[in-house]
């Protein structure tokens, strides 16, 4: 989607369809709204008395100007009660109001920046989280559907106005880095979304060189050989059961850049988890296409950062393969030799992120990173513990918990931690091996996947990011997250580099 901006009074714009806003409970409207309204003779008012709109969050009032107004149509968007205003309000009304200018056959419309009048919000921040919201918000992933009447209705142009020349500058920066931040994260989805058979290790590597030469990012990929050469175990063990080979990604913004603080991220790429011999049920091998949703987020996240010129030297890892059952598959009872030297004793084949994500934790070390985050589709013990509203943030160094945190509740891809004591190392004490794939008990699963990736993650700054609840909608309640891959972590990654950079 192409977005512009445009110094200038929304009121006198030649356009399909303007949008102004309205905070809930005002009954005489301020700033454009109001010009809007008087241009209108005061009907906005006159609805507002009538009590059938209330500006409620995401709310709508569509109204046809006729001769009054040079644009087509007008539509006022409820931003909910002032009180509770912020960035995450705005994604979410201008998904709305981007889907309703969809569903009207709108090829382009004109809208104030929310929040960046009376709101009080940050305008260049502002502007971003519109342009995020309205992207993601128009997302549909209809590769494999026919044409049908909705496919062709696109919106294709979206263009902030400002009246104040000064705040236009800011809102044309803030609605550049929401572009390029909502395509990538647009880009991560349609990773997700793809079939897995339409998304192996192979083609997901074809798909990050592809997008690495697009985007000015280094490209380097290992094939079975070379991870042979460097004693990834743990990667080939997950990698045996399947008939496709697995590919260690490499993605790297500012290769060359010495003297710029490096930062790797690491994405498990599962493309698809059959649970391996410890085969899962119909039921929960539903949704595992999207187990490789932590290398969409890390590619997502590098294509922005290419695209954003970010000052830092950022390396993304994905460790790629298959998890299935086979004559030639990894066992329960099998010991695994990892990169590192350490053995883990497999007793289900089903945990297998924690074991590729291993090799990839200690193939970052080279790098003498300033942190290293992972993050990965890992348990179902995270989902349990958190639902789908936050990802488990797992580490041990409170300055990095701390920024992922803040970075987390900017984006609205919020994180909760949970703890990583020593006491919880016992639950992998293996008898034969240094370690076991799995906890004792069930309980906490999400943890005791943790502190197996910690014996892996040394030498570094490091978190654990654990996005199985967050990383597939199954049943959308956010207009800005339709169902499918959400793409989360792409936007928490990028806020999270940028606030370090
Ligand atoms: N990919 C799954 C975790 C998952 C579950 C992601 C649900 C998204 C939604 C992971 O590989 C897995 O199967 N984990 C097991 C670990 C168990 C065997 C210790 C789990 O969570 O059941
Ligand atoms: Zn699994
Ligand atoms: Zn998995």
């Amino acid at each position: 989607m192409e977005v512009n901006v445009k110094t200038g009074p929304i009121q006198e714009q030649v356009s399909d369809l303007i949008v102004v806003n309205l905070f809930e409970g005002v009954e005489a409207p301020g700033g454009a709204t109001k010009a809007v309204d008087e241009a209108l003779g005061g009907r906005i008012r006159q609805v507002l008395q009538s009590g059938d709109f209330k500006g409620k969050k995401g709310e709508l009032l569509l109204l046809y100007p006729g001769e009054a107004l040079p644009a087509k149509r007008v539509l006022v968007a409820g931003l909910g009660p002032q009180a509770k205003f912020n960035l995450e309000v705005v994604r979410q009304v201008s998904a709305k109001v981007a889907q309703k200018a969809r569903e009207l056959g709108v090829r382009g419309y004109h809208t104030v920046v929310h929040g960046a009048g009376q709101g009080g919000l940050e305008v260049a921040e502002a502007a971003q989280a519109l342009v995020e919201g309205a992207i993601l918000g128009l997302y549909r992933f209809e590769e494999y559907k026919g044409q049908d009447e909705e496919k062709g209705k696109q919106v294709e142009e979206l263009t902030l106005v400002e009246f104040d020349e000064q705040r236009a500058t800011q809102i044309a920066l803030g609605a550049q880095a929401g572009r390029i931040i909502a395509e990538a994260t647009c880009f991560a989805r349609d990773l997700i979304n793809q079939p897995p058979s339409a998304l192996t290790p192979r083609i997901l590597a074809t798909r990050a060189q592809k997008m690495a030469e697009e985007h000015g990012l280094q490209y380097k990929v290992l094939d079975e050989n070379r991870m042979r050469e460097l004693g990834m175990g743990a990667l080939l063990g997950v990698a045996r059961g399947s008939d496709e080979p697995p590919r260690f990604i490499i993605v790297e913004h500012n290769a060359d850049r010495q003297d710029l603080p490096t930062l790797v991220l690491v994405g498990k790429g599962i493309t698809f988890d059959s649970g391996g011999l410890s085969l899962k049920t119909p039921e929960a091998m539903l949704t595992m296409k999207g187990d490789m949703a932590g290398a969409a987020a890390v590619l997502g996240a590098l294509r922005a950062a290419a695209d954003l010129g970010l000052p830092l030297h950022v390396v993304g890892l994905v460790p790629a393969t298959e998890n299935m059952p086979s004559g030639k598959a990894y066992k329960v009872g099998d010991i695994l030799k990892a990169m590192s030297g350490k053995t883990i004793e497999i007793i289900n084949t089903d945990a297998e992120g924690r074991l590729i994500l291993a090799d990839a934790l200690a193939y970052a070390a080279q790098y003498k990173p300033a942190a290293v985050v992972d993050i990965a589709t890992l348990t179902g013990a995270c989902m349990i513990a958190l639902g789908r509203e936050a990802a488990g943030l797992m580490t041990e160094d409170d300055d990095l918990a701390q920024r992922l945190t803040a970075a987390g509740e900017a984006t609205g891809e919020r994180l909760w931690r949970l703890p990583l004591w020593e006491e919880y190392r016992p639950y992998i004490e293996s008898d034969v091996a240094d370690m076991r794939n799995t906890g004792k008990e069930r309980w906490g699963g999400a943890i005791t996947a943790a502190m197996l990736l910690r014996e892996f993650a040394q030498g570094y700054r490091w978190a654990h990011l654990d996005i199985a609840g967050t990383s597939f909608v199954e049943d959308s309640k956010n207009p800005y997250r339709p169902a499918g891959g959400s793409g989360f972590g792409v936007r928490l990654f990028v806020q999270f580099l940028r606030d370090w950079a």
